[in-house]
């Protein structure tokens, strides 16, 4: 019977057949030790030459590293394997023998890595990294629907920016132009109209043009809006998701983590309330810590990682100065030069991982702020349609999926978060 290595428990002692690849082979002479995988887990199995026939041994002399192969034999419990269990092989099919495998044992450059990516994935570390990348996207996907939000899409050709006019993608649209979507938010705030809670989950585009350890030009966001929401709730909602999306990791996803040799303390140790701290207050303590920042500045990838550094829970910087912040962001009635928006950002110097806000839910204002920021009114008549036919407040946010992968998985550059990364110099594979 063919069965996957997950279900293994069920088969203990049962002769059953796998079906995968190799990833190791050690030999002593007459027993083979063969690294085997199938995608839902691993073992080692056993061939012994007095245990199989003429033809099975031959092939297993002949393995190379990730060929793909049949193996069928006896599955048991072993305390002394890694995997916590063995098979005893007694018969042995070859699907493919591989070539000499590129990624060898060896330590490789990261250019190197990067460019076998379509390889690499294969790697336990790397699948490690994309099981956890489904489980948080799972994790997100059951608290909203749990909460009543409905997932719902945003398209990736659009007329016009959402975020940063900077960082377009631009697109020749037969004889018209289109941007790769920056974020699916100003078609959800037409959603709520409709559906009253939604979300997307979509690929987002940013032409970044600097290298950083944070940044992908292709990267995955989580884009939440809910009518009738203010601005503390939508930070609230936030909370409560980021901090189901850990619990469920560290539930489902222990060994991954272990695998990443991702220590677990400081995730175990996150608490909620998170701490909310505005704009003006962290710029006084950076201020205090000797860090170049004037009230106005927006932060860079330093100045996050300080913030990031100073806290063991994700914390809440709330209430930007207008001018640094997109368009769309409600004036703080206290203050009009401030908005009502918020970033979270996660501890261990990773930084922002979800920027939210309210919205200008007043026809006028939003009109003025448009022409405050000079951007072109004509692609957006459509969304000031919204403040027109039965406005309502309402807030959001977008969580970036890599981001949260890269902070949750301890990893040091962002490209390991996502399968084919897409970055400045790199397009390929
Ligand atoms: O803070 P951002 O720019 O917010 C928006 O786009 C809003 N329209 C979202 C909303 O309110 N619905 O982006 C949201 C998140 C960031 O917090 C970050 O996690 C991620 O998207 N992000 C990136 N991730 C990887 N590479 C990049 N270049 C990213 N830019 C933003
Ligand atoms: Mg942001």
């Amino acid at each position: 019977m063919y069965i996957l290595l997950n279900d293994i428990k069920k088969y203990l002692n049962k002769t059953v057949i796998l079906q995968g690849w190799i990833f190791n082979v050690r030999s002593s002479g007459s027993i083979y030790f063969l690294q085997f995988r199938d995608g839902t887990g691993e073992i080692q199995a056993v061939v012994s030459k007095k245990e199989v026939d003429k033809k099975s041994w031959e092939t297993c002399e002949s393995l190379t590293i990730e060929s793909s192969i049949e193996l069928a034999g006896r599955v048991y419990k072993e305390k002394r394997s890694p995997y916590g269990y063995e098979m005893q092989v007694n018969n042995i099919k070859l699907i493919s023998l591989a070539q000499e495998y590129p990624l060898g044992k060896k330590a490789h450059g990261i250019e190197f890595l990067m460019d076998h990516r379509h390889l690499w994935v294969r790697s336990q570390r790397q699948a490690a990294i994309l099981k956890i990348r489904d489980e948080i996207i799972y994790a997100i996907r059951t608290l909203l629907k749990n909460k009543g939000f409905i997932l719902t899409d945003a398209p990736i050709f659009t007329p016009t920016s959402c975020e940063e006019t900077t960082t377009l993608f631009k697109t020749k649209y037969f004889n018209k132009t289109a941007y790769l979507s920056q974020s699916g938010q100003l078609y959800l705030e037409a959603l709520i109209y409709s559906l009253g809670k939604v979300y997307d989950f979509g690929p987002t585009f940013r032409a970044e043009k600097s290298k950083t350890r944070r940044h992908l030009t292709e990267f995955w966001m989580m884009d939440a809006e809910a009518a009738f929401v203010d601005h503390n709730e939508n930070m609230k909602l936030q909370e409560q998701l980021v901090i189901y999306i850990i619990q469920q990791i560290l539930k489902n996803r222990k060994r991954e983590l272990k695998i990443l040799e991702r220590d677990i303390l400081p995730l175990e140790k996150i608490k909620t309330p998170f701490e909310k701290i505005t704009y003006d207050e962290i710029i006084q303590k950076l201020q205090k810590k000797g860090v170049k920042i004037k009230w106005g500045d927006d932060f860079g990838s330093d100045e996050e990682t300080t913030i990031s550094n100073m806290y063991h829970n994700p914390v809440f910087i709330e209430k930007y100065p207008a001018k640094t912040k997109a368009f769309y962001m409600k004036p703080d009635p206290d203050n009009p030069k401030l908005v009502l928006n918020n970033d979270l950002l996660a501890p261990e110097g990773y930084g922002e991982i979800i920027g939210g806000s309210q919205r200008i839910d007043d026809l006028n204002t939003l009109k003025q702020k448009i022409k405050e920021f000079k951007i072109d009114r004509k692609p957006l008549e459509w969304y000031i349609d919204l403040r027109r036919y039965g406005s309502v407040p309402h807030s959001g946010f977008g969580l970036g999926i890599e981001r949260t992968v890269g902070w949750l998985c301890g990893l040091k550059h962002i490209r390991e978060a996502i399968p084919f990364p897409r970055l400045i110099n790199r397009l390929r594979p």
